[in-house]
């Protein structure tokens, strides 16, 4: 049985936007494991001369991150950097109040920053301005990115590193609107040293790029208000602004959960307009971007019982590792559909974060490293997802959901690279649904295709679940049954206009072919 039509129509020409690669960033945070027995773990069978595990990065790679945000997150805001370069037996350990853990220090900017170049990965910093400021951030972008001969590079290269980092982009503070972040500010105290602090660092490097905190969420009290005014205070500084979001499935509200794309896309169109407003004020032609710098599932109200809850623990406790399913992938398939169709006012996301902390890769200490089911839609699409981001008309019944009201039942991205086409799609729907993709005066050939379902398994701990999600849920999508007309790439590309594809019920799925005007 399939729902009433669904049509997506695109065209070659017709484009949203270039596709960013840092779209596709993630996050490590001095967090429960995130550090230590994720990304690092001396000792470990598989670990490099510097500590760092090889099981990690490889999955790191494989998943197609770009770029990786460190070193928070709320532990930012308590966060003496200075306490962690130098020699590693001189480092004190120091209570992260943000987390109520004992950070031993064995890993600070000169690691991370060492590991991030090995692996190709371009660094996103954050700098303190919970408990500090100015001087404080000046120093560390000096250590990261000055020339020989001032105090912060000179001492950087004293502890063995000659070449500036070369640090591009910067995190003015995180979560500065929570009330539970260490040093909270309203928004006019954060925007003045947000300002301040920023205008500094441009000083020291002015190559580089500004985010200023934007709201924690939507549902904050002081949404869009605090957007305003922090960037009346920025607006001519900063280049982007944040965004930060986490989704839920909340007392079985499937629909609601399975529409959260629906919620992430208004919320990004009202940053947008709020960053506008403020421009528009000004008589300005420069337009404020987005980072998406935390994005993901994260079971925060149902299985997270909060920072203060926490005991004091030490040795890499774990917390938070949301354990994932088939659903959790598919709506973090749909997360992505909807950064892709903002390619022109979202240049930098970071699915929130990347190794054992709600993250779409799990280790165990001593032992094996593994994907979680959302590993794979972010991994497609970061591969996929090249060049522009088509700007798509789709048509489709809505679903009725309680927490995002109307809802379409289909969502679509696309992207296109040198006639090679890649389209996202997910059916939020609880049927299979008959797909039109309409392509008037454009030849479209769909070659290859995978595909993500939801399942309705209580999620397990443990890589034997992930890999069961993975092989029931996860897998090639049958291009030669579910597309009934076009499909052939290349000289057989279909030019009739029209390709049929079918969903099967609550589904991601990326296809990839050619695309060309006819
Ligand atoms: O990603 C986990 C936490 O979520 C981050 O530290 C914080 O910025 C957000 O509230």
């Amino acid at each position: 049985m399939t729902t009433s039509r669904t049509r997506v129509l695109l065209h070659p020409d017709f484009t949203v936007g270039t596709v960013d690669r840092r779209l596709f960033g993630s996050f490590v945070e001095h967090l429960g494991r995130a550090v230590y027995t994720g990304i690092h773990e001396p000792g470990h069978p598989t670990s490099d001369e510097h500590g760092f595990r090889r099981d990690v990065a490889d999955l790191t790679r494989e998943l197609g991150v770009t770029t990786v945000r460190y070193p928070g997150g709320n532990f930012v805001s308590n966060y003496r950097w200075e306490d962690a370069v130098g020699p590693v037996e001189q480092r004190k350990p120091f209570l992260d109040l943000a987390w109520r853990t004992v950070e031993p220090n064995l890993v600070g900017t000169d690691e991370f920053l060492q590991w991030a170049e090995r692996e190709g990965i371009q660094p996103m910093m954050a700098v303190n301005l919970g408990t500090r400021g100015v001087e404080e951030a000046v120093a560390l972008l000096e250590y990261c990115n000055g020339e020989a001969g001032t105090r912060w590079a000179d001492l950087r290269i004293a502890n063995g590193r000659e070449k500036p980092y070369g640090v591009k982009l910067w995190c003015l503070g995180n979560e500065m609107d929570g009330p539970w972040q260490i040093g909270h500010k309203d928004a006019h105290e954060y925007g003045k040293l947000a300002r301040n602090a920023g205008a500094a660092m441009k000083l020291v490097d002015p190559s580089i790029e500004l985010v200023a905190c934007g709201s924690s969420s939507m549902q904050m009290p002081t949404f869009g208000e605090w957007e305003r005014t922090v960037l009346e205070y920025t607006y001519d500084l900063v280049d982007h602004i944040s965004m930060h979001a986490y989704y839920e499935e909340v007392d079985g509200d499937r629909a609601s959960f399975l529409g959260s794309g629906t919620a992430m896309d208004r919320f990004i169109e009202r940053v947008v307009a709020s960053a506008d407003a403020v421009g528009a004020q000004r008589r300005s032609d420069k337009k404020i971007t987005v980072s998406f710098d935390e994005w993901n599932v994260w079971y925060l109200t149902t299985r997270f019982p909060g920072e203060e809850n926490l005991p004091i623990q030490r040795d890499a406790p774990r917390i938070i590792e949301d354990v994932y399913s088939g659903l959790d992938a598919v709506v973090v398939g749909d997360l992505l559909v909807t950064l892709l169709n903002h390619a022109d006012r979202v240049p930098v996301a970071c699915l929130a974060q990347l190794v054992n902390v709600i993250a779409p890769i799990m280790t165990e200490p001593a032992g094996e490293a593994w994907r979680q089911p959302t590993f794979h839609p972010f991994a497609t699409t970061a591969r996929l997802a090249q060049g522009e981001a088509l700007d798509l008309r789709v048509t489709t019944p809505t679903i009725t959901t309680k927490a995002q009201g109307e809802v379409p039942s289909v969502t679509a991205a696309a992207t296109l690279a040198d006639g090679a086409v890649a389209l996202f799609l997910t059916n939020r729907s609880p049927e299979p649904v008959e797909v039109e993709l309409a392509h008037p005066g454009a030849a479209l050939g769909i070659t290859e295709g995978w595909s993500m379902t939801a399942d309705h398994e209580p999620a397990v701990v443990g890589p034997e679940h992930a890999a069961k999600v993975a092989e029931k849920h996860w897998g090639a999508f049958d291009v030669a049954g579910r597309v009934t007309a076009g499909g052939a790439a290349g000289p057989d590309a279909d030019t009739a206009g029209s390709t049929t594809i079918t969903l099967p019920p609550e589904s991601w799925t990326a296809l990839s072919g050619t695309l060309a005007s006819s």
